[in-house]
């Protein structure tokens, strides 16, 4: 089996940018890389921060984006998202009937289960008591069998200021080891893919359809600079009984040319305040 994950759209209404770049357009591209040679895939995860300020604009740039996809759409929300302007652009995403946008999917290979991280007015992740029963519940019902979580802010440290906007979720990894058979974490956020094994479960974290970051270390201080990676990248996972592989999707043609210029430079800590603005752009 087949499945592909967008990531970290951070798509903008028409006219406007997101550091630097008409996330829009990324996204229309993205997706159409996907339904161009991966239109097989069983389903697609919108893996959250789909919107860059959650504006109904932008949801319907997304929709227009997602045209060419005719596969199962699974949406989630980042921080970055509104959750009743997504609800109200895309009405048949699936939500649990208690205001979360969380949904399940059942396989062959397993369970897959999406859940809903967005906490209005912060940039950290939280699932409430609420979200977490909602998760135990579809873990009890599938208990021992193998299962595949996704959550748009990651529960472990990466490493670098993202550390501080990470995902609170009292008792989230004594719950996933306690079903005995969660075989995979999926998560976004960072704009940096990376892997490892957190409380025993190996996870990936995708990179973003935006801009992804170079590797930077370590906590914000004044001296620290920010490195782009100026590629997007989708995911493309391929799942059989024996294994599974996430392989990062450099959905820009290797070779294009990007203007570094279109890219903040500077402190990381100014350009966080200024919302990854750049002059000369919106
Ligand atoms: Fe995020």
């Amino acid at each position: 089996m087949k499945f592909v994950i967008l990531s970290d759209l951070h798509i903008v209404p028409p006219g406007e940018t997101s550091h630097g770049v008409d996330t829009g357009a990324r996204a229309r591209r993205a997706a159409a890389e996907l339904a161009a040679n991966h239109a097989d895939a069983a389903f697609c995860v919108l893996l959250g921060d789909l919107a860059d300020h959650g504006a109904p604009e932008a949801y319907a740039v997304l929709r227009d984006a997602l045209a060419p996809l005719h596969m199962p759409v699974h949406f989630m929300l980042g921080n970055h998202d509104n959750r009743t302007n997504l609800l109200a652009a895309f009405p048949e995403a699936a939500h649990a009937g208690d205001g979360f946008v969380q949904s399940v999917r059942d396989t062959e290979l397993g369970r897959f289960i999406f859940l809903d991280s967005h906490e209005p007015g912060h940039v950290n992740g939280l699932l409430c008591p609420t979200r977490l029963a909602w998760l135990q519940a579809r873990l009890d019902e599938v208990a021992g069998q193998p299962t595949y979580v996704f959550v748009h802010h990651p529960p472990f440290n990466v490493g670098n200021f993202m550390d501080d906007i990470k995902l609170t979720a009292p008792g989230l990894a004594a719950m996933l080891k306690a079903h005995g058979n969660v075989q995979h974490l999926f998560s976004g956020h960072t704009h940096r893919h990376s892997s490892g094994i957190w409380n025993g479960i190996p996870f990936a974290n995708v990179g973003a359809v935006h801009y992804n970051c170079g590797l930077q270390l370590g906590g914000i201080d004044d001296s620290i600079q920010y490195r782009y990676d100026t590629l997007g990248y989708s995911s493309v996972v391929l799942l059989d009984a024996e294994q599974m592989i996430v392989h990062p999707n450099e959905y820009i043609s290797p070779g294009t040319p990007l203007d570094p210029a279109m890219f903040p430079t500077g402190p990381l800590k100014a350009i966080i305040a200024d919302g990854g603005r750049v002059p000369g752009h919106h």
